[in-house]
């Protein structure tokens, strides 16, 4: 067809939802930046090729962060308790969950991440439902979870995706369920280039970095019931710590409010 100028121009109307619009988001971005959708699986795949690399997080000891409130009895403690893991990776903190008692569902894009999660789940003798997934895509399967849990993957969403993550969290964190977070801090890892940049420069310079602040307020519709930097721990430990890292534990309020509907103009979150 052409236009009133003689330009050719091709009719593609494709925006017809919200989703539809973080798809578009989410192609601002080169393949190259991508790892957060199915595209970015290839680069987590060479990521988790070789098991012998020396990357701390590689090593099977949960978060010292998950740990501490274990031991402060922070954590969910009931009978039955259902915890989801965001971006499990080789499953690290998913197989300490399990061992705590925890029915585990972990989500990874990485194929290959899983199968090595898998490997380990069967070594330490517990059970894990580890199932390769966009956390964005993931249906609860028997309802909502008393833990949510993510160590590494939101510093890897883009800004638009945070969106997504808080209709993750409504859709999936019981009322009174509680939501721990391990993610980068701004001026120790991650980049600090503003929102609005990153779209600019059409990448995320390998994650985010989040103040203290900017956690609050995304959160800022949970109870917060810590929120610290992780202690470095010993490499030879039992447990993962880095410096660079936040450490949060969040909780949803007993009775849940209704969530918040992106698609209505203006709605606001309401705190809890
Ligand atoms: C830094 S690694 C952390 C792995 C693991 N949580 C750990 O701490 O050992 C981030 C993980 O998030 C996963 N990931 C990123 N975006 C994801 C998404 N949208 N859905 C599922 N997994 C995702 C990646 O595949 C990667 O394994």
């Amino acid at each position: 067809m052409a236009s009133s100028t003689g330009r050719k121009v091709t009719m593609s109307r494709t925006i017809q939802t919200v989703e539809d619009v973080l798809r578009l988001l989410d192609s601002f971005f080169s393949d190259d930046a991508d790892r957060w959708t199915e595209v970015g699986a290839d680069w987590w795949n060479d990521f988790y090729c070789d098991r012998e690399r020396d990357v701390p997080f590689f090593r099977l000891a949960p978060d010292d962060s998950l740990v501490e409130w274990h031991q402060a009895d922070l954590l969910p403690a009931q009978p039955n308790r259902r915890a989801l893991d965001l971006g499990c990776g080789p499953g690290r903190n998913a197989i300490w969950l399990a061992q705590r008692g925890f029915t585990v569902d972990a989500l990874d894009l990485s194929p290959t991440a899983l199968d090595w999660a898998r490997e380990r789940a069967a070594e330490a003798q517990v059970d894990v439902n580890f199932v390769q997934k966009n956390i964005f895509g993931w249906q609860p399967p028997s309802g909502s979870y008393d833990l949510v849990y993510d160590s590494g993957c939101f510093h890897h969403l883009p800004p638009h995706r945070r969106i997504s993550y808080r209709s993750l969290l409504e859709n999936s964190l019981a009322p009174g369920g509680s939501f721990g977070l391990a993610c980068f801090a701004a001026g120790s890892m991650g980049s600090e280039l503003g929102d609005e940049d990153l779209y600019d420069q059409r990448s995320l310079f390998g994650g985010l970095g989040y103040t203290e602040n900017e956690l609050r307020t995304t959160f800022d519709w949970l109870k917060n019931i810590q929120l610290r930097r992780m202690s470095k721990a010993p490499e030879d430990g039992e447990t993962f710590g880095e410096s660079f890292l936040w450490a949060g534990l969040f909780q949803r309020a007993a009775s849940a409010p209704k969530p918040l509907d992106p698609t209505v103009p203006g709605s606001t979150p309401t705190p809890t």
